[in-house]
């Protein structure tokens, strides 16, 4: 079949996969460029694997270090004349370069949140890879079934306590508008913390170290956002805030569990906005991303999530390196964003954009093209013209 983008809002309902291939590879190719990472990790679990952040580190860790990697995820397969989610594409993409590579590459498709899937995981690691030495969490959800009250925890993306009102863009018509985003309530907001925030990942390092999965030493990372005040009421002081704010209270638990099984260490990495498949769905963040692009482009200092996570094994977690904690015990490689020179001309352009000015003083275009790019399209090289076969047999 021929497959072309058909966006619908903030998601893009086709994927092609030669060309969720093909960005797979642009990525594996550029940890190549930067060289082996020494000291690097040798057996990882990655929860939340076939997207964004997740699947950066695990190709970053495969590629940069040789690693052995087991990735869970939950995407839609392909079927006979349906194209998959990207996300099942870039693994199986993952998955047949990392083999051809001589690692191992092990994975799940289905709900990281449950019992089950955390039984069936920690059992092919102990049959097939052997104990972990770093567990990556990369979940991005709208909701957790949670696994003893069978209760569907629906996260929301708003502000607590009062309503925000702020400029946004209709990504598709780059029409800038006002936007006011009504306040969670508490049940909401005690949703999205069972969501988004550290229990489950508590719970699958709990599970980890009852069954002797994590090798001495081991690490732990999951990924959190902080960003400039534009976005604090709908992000850092919103509902998805107060989940990441839960989410460095499990670190410090874990870092905890980690210590007493063999000096392991556990934190947050704060990373940079970046255009994701979870990041497309927050009101303002678009637009903003739209702003900082432009900027960091302009000073050469703009990263995709596989430059970030490059730049977090290389010069943080291993080569010889140490881990540089901010006041509250979390690493940041937002550091470039959050530079204050970036973060002025965000704050001096902002009241500027409008839907006239959208163009010349946001990277709009940019955010397209990054956004076609999660779900195969737009990438040089590939005839979309071209008749494909969207239906793969994956031996997960
Ligand atoms: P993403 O949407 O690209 O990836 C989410 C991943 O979670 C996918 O692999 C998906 O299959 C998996 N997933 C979702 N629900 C699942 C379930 N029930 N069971 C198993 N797998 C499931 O998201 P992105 O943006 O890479 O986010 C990952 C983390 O990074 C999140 O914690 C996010 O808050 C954080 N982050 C994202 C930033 C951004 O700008 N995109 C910036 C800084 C942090």
């Amino acid at each position: 079949m021929v497959i072309k983008p058909k966006v619908r809002g903030f998601v893009c309902v086709t994927a092609h996969p030669a060309g969720c291939a093909a960005h797979v590879q642009e990525q594996i190719d550029y940890v190549k460029s930067k060289g082996p990472i020494k000291n690097g990790p040798k057996k990882v679990l990655v929860i939340g694997a076939s997207t964004g952040y997740g699947l950066a580190s695990r190709i970053g860790a495969a590629f940069g270090s040789g690693a052995d990697t087991f990735g869970v995820f939950y995407e839609r397969p392909s079927d006979v004349d349906r194209p998959a989610t990207p996300g099942w594409y870039n693994s199986f993409a993952f998955t047949k370069a990392a083999r051809a590579a001589g690692l191992y590459a092990g994975n799940i498709n289905g709900d990281a949140f449950s019992d089950d899937i955390k039984k069936q995981t920690l059992e092919r690691i102990k049959n097939e890879m052997g104990p972990v030495d770093l567990v990556i969490y990369s979940l991005a959800s709208p909701r957790r079934t949670h696994p003893v009250t069978g209760v569907v925890h629906k996260s929301v993306l708003k502000p607590v306590s009062a309503p925000y009102t702020n400029k946004t863009v209709d990504t598709d018509t780059g029409v800038v508008s006002e936007v006011t985003i009504e306040p969670a309530s508490p049940e909401e907001v005690t949703d999205t913390v069972a969501v988004m925030g550290g229990q489950d990942w508590e719970l699958w390092m709990n599970a980890l170290a009852d069954a002797k999965l994590l090798a001495s030493g081991a690490t732990s990372v999951a990924y959190s956002y902080i960003g400039p005040e534009v976005t604090w009421p709908v992000y850092k002081n919103g509902t998805i805030g107060l989940a990441k704010n839960d989410l460095e209270r499990a670190a410090r638990s874990i870092d905890a569990l980690l210590k007493v099984n063999g000096y392991g260490r556990a934190f947050v990495s704060v990373n940079k906005a970046l255009v994701t498949q979870a990041s497309s769905a927050i009101p303002i963040v678009p637009l903003y991303i739209g702003v900082l692009f432009k900027i960091m482009k302009a000073k050469g200092t703009h990263e995709g999530c596989i430059e970030q996570v490059q730049r977090l094994f290389a010069t943080q977690m291993y080569n010889g390196s140490a881990l540089n904690f901010d006041e509250a015990g979390r690493v940041r490689v937002d550091d470039w964003e959050m530079r204050p020179e970036i973060q002025a001309e965000v704050k001096r352009l902002w009241p500027q954009v409008t839907t006239a000015t959208l163009d010349s003083l946001t990277d709009m275009a940019g955010y397209r093209s990054d956004f076609l790019k999660l779900f195969g399209f737009g990438i040089p090289g590939i005839d979309y013209d071209a008749d494909i076969e969207p239906h793969f047999e994956f031996k997960y």
